[in-house]
This record gives C-alpha cells, sequence and structure tokens, in this order.
C-alpha cells in the first residue's frame, strides 16, 4: 500500500512537470497553429497539392511560404490578391468557406522554414 501511494505521487509529480515544460515554451501558441494547419494541410490539401509543400502537386502549385492573404483571397473567394500571379493559373480548385477560422493556422503551417 505505502509504495503503491508513493508511486501514484511520483506519476503526479511527473506529470505536473511535464504540464509546466510544455507551458514554458515560449512560442506554444505559434506552434499550436502550424501544427493545426499541418493537420488541415495533410488532410485536405494533399489530395491536390505535395504533401512536401516546396514540391509541386498532381494538380496544385507549391504552396510553401503562401501569405494569409493568398491563402484567403484563394480559399475563401477563388480569387488573388491585388497583382499576384498565380503560381499556375486555373480555377480547378474549389473553396473551402468552412476553412475561414483556419486560415491563420495555414499560414503559420506554411510560412515555417
Ligand atoms: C481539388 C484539388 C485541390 C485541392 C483539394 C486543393 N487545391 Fe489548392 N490549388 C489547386 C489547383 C489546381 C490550383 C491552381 C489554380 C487553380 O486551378 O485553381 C491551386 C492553387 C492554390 C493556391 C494558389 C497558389 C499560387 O501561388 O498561385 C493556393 C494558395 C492553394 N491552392 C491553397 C490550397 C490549400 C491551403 C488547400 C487545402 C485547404 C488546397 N489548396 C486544396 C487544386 C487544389
Amino acid at each position: 500500500m505505502r509504495a503503491w501511494l508513493s508511486l501514484a505521487a511520483a506519476c503526479s509529480a511527473g506529470l505536473g512537470c511535464f504540464a509546466c515544460s510544455q507551458g514554458s515554451n515560449g512560442d506554444a501558441s505559434q506552434a499550436g497553429a502550424s501544427q493545426r494547419g499541418q493537420k488541415i494541410y495533410q488532410n485536405v490539401c494533399i489530395a491536390c497539392h505535395n504533401a512536401d509543400p516546396t514540391q509541386p502537386g498532381s494538380l496544385g502549385p507549391p504552396l510553401a511560404g503562401a501569405s494569409q492573404a493568398l491563402l484567403e483571397a484563394k480559399l475563401l473567394r477563388g480569387e488573388y490578391p491585388p497583382g499576384y500571379t498565380p503560381a499556375r493559373p486555373g480555377q480547378t480548385m474549389p473553396r473551402f468557406e468552412y476553412l475561414k477560422d483556419h486560415i491563420g493556422d495555414l499560414a503559420a503551417y506554411l510560412q515555417q522554414d
């Protein structure tokens, strides 16, 4: 019984430390956004774009470095920001209005090094 109790105490102390070290990451929210963006990218975008955003995909061009303005225009309105020259001209890509709250996440993922 005594051994069991101290094991439980050690575990919860360990968990506490784990939570602390996560929280001490100064860039945590940015990392979270980029991780969410990566998930969306891998679930939705790689049907046509390359799994590696720096490479051209089967249908879509490379997306590495895509700006928030470009993502917003293309995903929500099927347009490009004023003066932007499309990497691959066309209107093949459907709109993704349901991702309107995740444009920032996608931008964070695509703009990371
Ligand atoms: C059904 C295929 C398809 C899917 C799925 C798709 N795209 Fe595209 N995308 C394209 C094609 C094709 C183009 C080239 C322009 C056109 O034909 O619409 C493109 C172009 C783009 C561009 C413009 C790039 C540039 O520099 O000109 C952006 C940004 C983009 N896609 C982002 C995304 C994101 C983010 C997702 C996932 C949420 C996504 N696309 C999912 C097919 C797709």
